[in-house]
């Protein structure tokens, strides 16, 4: 996609990192559906132009939703000349999260988050199991302690193909006597690294664990050859905010979803 806006070059590449059952170009449009997990597999990325009138681009979306069985969702940048022909064509800012201030989409330097390694890092108890010397592990495939703590349990199939399909992915976890404590989600697309499924543990938060985990994922993705990292914090979250700006991360855009009026 040479001589593409930033913006949407940087949304497909978040596309590709977390890549829907069904995946249709309308122009620089994507058509996505699997099966309802997450607003982003199952929604049109309406980023840049379909090559056709944005409303018409927007019927072919309902159709192909209709077609998948989910509800028509367009994914679009806040304050875009696309978001903007949305609202034109009478779709409504969508219920679906997270409404009014969007996602916001950061991104940052690798070596910053690496280098983050906090040595004051409260390690107490944590299994030294790890790839990194943390006793953080980043593996190839998701251990049945990192899907409870991410997704609350077993994945549905179409969860599964998103989460473990489409590029390299590397799952970090954490662990206390054989029990996941902390995980992440890292994809590699091109030199970008997409970070998601950020989580640690309720009762071990502000230990440090959330730093050191994206340090052993930074250190996976650089030898990897990735040098940028990307990532989607749904507001409010001001942990998270807080977190990813203390290792230099900075925002990007914001996208929000729409729906057709009465949907
Ligand atoms: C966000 C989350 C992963 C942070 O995990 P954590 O292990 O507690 O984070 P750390 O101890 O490594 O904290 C690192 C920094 O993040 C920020 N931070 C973390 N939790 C915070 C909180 N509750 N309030 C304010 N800042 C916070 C601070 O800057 C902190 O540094 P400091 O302790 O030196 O002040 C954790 O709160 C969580 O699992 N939340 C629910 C899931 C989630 O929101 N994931 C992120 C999706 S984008």
């Amino acid at each position: 996609m040479r001589g593409v806006d930033p913006t949407v070059l940087l949304e497909h590449h978040c596309a590709d990192a977390w890549p829907a059952l069904v995946d249709q170009p309308l122009g620089q449009w994507r058509l996505r559906a699997a099966g309802g997990f997450t607003g982003r597999a199952n929604s049109a990325l309406a980023t840049g132009d379909p090559g056709i009138p944005v409303p018409e681009a927007l019927r072919l979306a309902i159709g192909f939703a209709d077609g998948h069985g989910i509800a028509p969702l367009a994914m679009a940048v806040l304050d875009s000349v696309t978001e903007k022909e949305i609202a034109d064509a009478g779709w409504r800012m969508s219920a679906h999260d997270p409404g009014e201030p969007g996602v916001a989409v950061l991104t940052g330097g690798l070596a910053g988050l690496r280098d983050a390694d906090p040595a004051g890092a409260d390690l107490t108890g944590i299994d030294p199991t790890g790839t990194h010397p943390s006793g953080a592990i980043v593996r190839g495939t998701a251990s049945e302690g990192w899907l409870a703590l991410a997704e609350g349990g077993e994945p549905s199939a179409a969860a599964l193909h998103v989460l473990t399909g489409g590029t390299t992915v590397g799952f970090g976890s954490m662990a206390v006597g054989g029990e996941t404590v902390g995980v992440v989600r890292g994809a590699i697309v091109g030199d970008l690294l997409h970070i998601s499924r950020l989580a640690v543990r309720a009762d071990h938060r502000r230990r440090g664990l959330a730093r050191t985990l994206l340090a052993a994922l930074a250190g996976w993705a650089l030898a990897l050859g990735a040098s940028r990292c990307v990532l989607q914090v749904a507001d409010p979250n001001d942990a998270a905010m807080r977190l990813y700006v203390s290792l230099g991360c900075i925002e990007h855009h914001r996208y929000r979803y729409w729906s057709p009026a009465g949907a």
